[in-house]
């Protein structure tokens, strides 16, 4: 049995938040062409859009796929053999470790790491190896940003080994941020090739990429398309997580054992949610690099969303890590430990202490950084909580409220500049 720490911050979070930053996920509307789409195919003329569809991907949404990575990868990619549509990037990764890790294998975790990636390698019969990003913090005093998290290329090369079947890579990463590098995913890719290792790349927050850096593909590496799986998200891309519209593309050598799995457990996701994120990658196709494309301005306004939550931590004494990327932000809060009180005979952590301290007293829900970690190494990292800031609203003449903020609905106001102000 899995301990998981969610279900109970799901729960506190639901009995005492008043603003929730913790579950990530986005509380604005989808985008108005989606849900057209949607609702044209719900009510449009093809009755068969509520039946069955291909099992491996509804032909017009693999189509598509093909066509968008194929100008992303800058290679060839077939609709039928190099991609599959799954139940959402969740599904997306049972299938990846299901279908490629055998009893016995060893995968790499980067930590933090998304939490279902260990208890599913574990399912497969693997053994999660963990390495962790180290924080570098600067030295001029400024605000870390989460390209100081870096690993260690010695001991990153000391994990892989004979036994070792794959590595899981997660850029834009959750809970960080982080955007990995040119440079980083170089390493990765040449420890891949050098002990013949797959690369499972959760790509879902490829779109989420601010200051205009660039998501850089690792499929795309000198010698990485045959050995990498890329997973992407509808829910995440589009802003309709609920929709759970996944997929997997990659070279048929391996996408063809996925397909077995898929094939004999889920089989397909809803036929009209594909059709609509089909015609929702059509105009992305059509618009793909100008200002109208909503790749384009999603992430333009969860930066300015971005920094206005630094601003208002920042402010009230939290150190927030600056994310390159999704829309996660992990704080420093070792400034607050006089704060909250120890609890007698509990060797519980700190952040979580504190998380739950927060939610009580402050009504803020946020995750503690640990719930990122293996069992392990999660002791050496329990200052930190992250927050979802696709919440985040401001509205600049708001009077100040006394709990910590002014909430109103799902949202969150803050005022970052005034220092009466803030979440404290
Ligand atoms: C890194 C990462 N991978 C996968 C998923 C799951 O995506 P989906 O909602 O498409 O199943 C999430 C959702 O939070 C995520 O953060």
């Amino acid at each position: 049995i899995v301990h998981h720490p969610w279900v109970e911050f799901v729960k506190l979070a639901a009995t005492y938040s008043k603003v929730n930053l913790g579950q990530g996920f986005p509380d604005f509307p989808a985008p108005d062409f989606l849900t057209e789409a949607f609702t044209r195919a719900l009510g449009g003329g093809n009755h068969m859009l509520h039946q069955y569809t291909r099992a491996f991907g509804h032909p017009p949404l693999v189509k598509v796929l093909a066509q968008f990575f194929e100008k992303l990868l800058g290679r060839d990619v077939d609709p039928m053999t190099n991609v599959m549509v799954t139940v959402g990037a969740y599904q997306a990764l049972f299938c990846c470790f299901q279908a490629l890790v055998d009893e016995g294998d060893e995968v790499i975790i980067i930590e933090p790491f998304f939490d279902c990636y260990e208890p599913m390698v574990k399912m497969a019969g693997g053994t999660p190896v963990f390495v962790p990003l180290r924080p570098n913090p600067p030295k001029d005093g400024k605000l870390m940003s989460s390209a100081d998290w870096q690993l260690d290329p010695a001991e990153l090369a000391s994990k892989f080994s004979e036994r070792t079947k794959a590595i899981v890579l997660n850029s834009p990463n959750n809970p960080l941020g982080k955007v990995f590098s040119r440079g980083e995913l170089g390493l990765i890719a040449e420890l891949c090739v050098k002990h013949d290792v797959l690369c499972i790349s959760d790509e879902v927050y490829e779109w989420l990429v601010y200051d205009g850096k660039q998501h850089i593909r690792i499929a795309s590496l000198q010698g990485m398309w045959d050995r990498t799986v890329i997973i992407g998200s509808a829910g995440k891309t589009f802003s309709a997580t609920g929709w759970k519209v996944g997929w997997v593309v990659g070279p048929n050598r391996l996408l063809q054992h996925l397909r077995t799995v898929h094939q004999n457990s889920v089989y397909h996701c809803a036929t009209i949610a594909q059709e609509a994120v089909a015609q929702g990658f059509q105009r992305e196709l059509m618009l793909y690099g100008k200002p109208e494309s909503y790749f384009v301005q999603l992430p333009k306004e969860l930066q300015q969303k971005r920094d206005w939550l630094v601003q208002s931590l920042d402010g009230v004494g939290m150190k927030p890590i600056i994310p390159e990327g999704t829309y996660f932000l992990v704080a420093d809060i070792s400034q607050f430990k006089s704060d909250v009180p120890e609890v007698p005979n509990s060797d519980e952590p700190y952040d979580y202490r504190f998380a739950k301290w927060m939610v009580k007293n402050k009504g803020l829900a946020a995750i503690p950084l640990s719930a990122f970690y293996s069992e392990a190494h999660k002791n050496n990292y329990t200052n930190f909580i992250r927050f979802c800031f696709a919440k985040v609203r401001y509205m600049a003449n708001r009077t100040f409220v006394p709990t910590m903020a002014a909430v109103k609905g799902n949202g969150i106001w803050l005022r970052p500049t005034d220092q009466t102000c803030g979440i404290f």
